[in-house]
């Protein structure tokens, strides 16, 4: 089974799961309020007597017309009488109605053989889910990161950077706990090797996982290879990366600026960049690049997208890789 497949069929599963949790609930319903509220157990027996009138009529051949209005008035008298029979005893008017997580497809995962929008969610989560597996997600968070790590060249230098590094991982902390796909903003991230830029987004994608948004995380220099593979029908399967990466709840692309300038590339991030600002759809880019180096490599449509949009954030201090190996030895 080819990864889409397998995804759709657990998609589709979790959401006749629903269903049958709805009408179970539902089901609980009924026998609490048969038990509590005897008037309407017996409109209900009543009702469903009805069903059988029905089929009486429809055989009978005469005035079926009336005699269905008359049914179809009773039952909506019947119905108003419940309600108001439900409310007069502590109960929400609605308490006896099926309550589907989803109004739209009443959990059946399709409007007139189309999949609907919560299939479509729940289909994006998986995959993002999946994709993100084999990822170093776990590793990183934030209470693992270690400010007295950061180092200057002077204690006053080292001071300053620590309260700079200290503020962002805060903004950092902060951005994860309260994130929201439509309020976020987007986070642009640069500064030299091994300063932790890595490591807090990934400590955000733990966060906002474990809040059940769909995130991706790796970095662009994969993803770029991998949607060139399937734009060029090169790809073992037939995934939709760049689908996934314009419509994630979060991106994550880390290492902006490893990649080959070709135009292929540079067209997909202006793509990416673009449509997940006009969608409104948050974005936390990490960079080796300063900003000098970035006009160089990049075009001013990408640019100033960037720096018009994007909270940016300077890594400052010295290798934190070389100081952990120093301190093991
Ligand atoms: N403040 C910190 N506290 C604890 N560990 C840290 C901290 N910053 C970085 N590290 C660790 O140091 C290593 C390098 O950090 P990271 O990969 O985040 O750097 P980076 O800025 O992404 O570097 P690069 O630009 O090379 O990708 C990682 O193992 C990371 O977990
Ligand atoms: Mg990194
Ligand atoms: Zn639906």
């Amino acid at each position: 089974m080819t990864d889409k497949k397998y995804i759709l069929s657990m998609a589709l599963a979790e959401i006749k799961n629903r269903r049958n949790m709805a009408k179970a609930e539902n089901d609980l319903h009924f026998q609490e309020i048969d038990k509590n509220i005897p008037e309407i157990a017996e409109i209900n027996s009543q009702l469903a007597r009805t069903g059988m009138n029905i089929v009486a009529i429809m055989k009978s051949g005469e005035n079926v017309d009336e005699k269905l209005q008359e049914l179809k008035d009773r039952n909506q008298e019947a119905q108003f009488l419940i309600k108001r029979l439900l409310v007069e005893n502590g109960y929400p008017e609605d308490y006896l109605a099926i309550k589907y997580s989803c109004d739209i497809c009443f959990d059946t995962g399709f409007v007139n053989g189309r999949r609907c929008r919560c299939l479509e969610n729940l289909i994006a989560k998986m995959t993002a889910k999946e994709m993100n597996k084999n990822s170093q997600i776990n590793l990183c968070s934030f209470d693992t990161f270690d400010i007295n790590l950061y180092r200057g060249t002077d204690m006053m230098d080292t001071e300053r950077k620590r309260n700079r590094m200290r503020n962002t991982y805060q903004q950092c902390k902060k951005y994860a706990e309260e994130f929201n796909p439509l309020l976020s903003e987007n986070i642009l991230m640069f500064g030299r090797t091994g300063l932790g830029k890595t490591h807090l987004s990934l400590a955000i994608a733990n966060e906002v996982l474990k809040k059940g948004y769909g995130v991706l995380y790796d970095s662009a220099l994969n993803y770029l290879n991998k949607i060139e593979k399937e734009h060029f029908g090169k790809a073992s399967d037939d995934s939709d990366t760049l689908g996934q990466l314009l419509s994630a709840d979060l991106l994550i692309l880390d290492d902006l600026g490893t990649e080959y300038t070709k135009p292929f590339y540079i067209s997909t991030i202006y793509n990416i960049i673009n449509t997940r600002i006009n969608k409104g759809l948050p974005t936390i880019i990490s960079t080796n690049l300063n900003h000098e180096e970035m006009l160089k490599k990049y075009d001013e449509r990408i640019i100033s997208r960037l720096f018009a949009t994007y909270e940016s954030y300077e890594f400052v201090g010295e290798d934190i890789r070389l100081i952990k190996r120093e301190m093991k030895k």
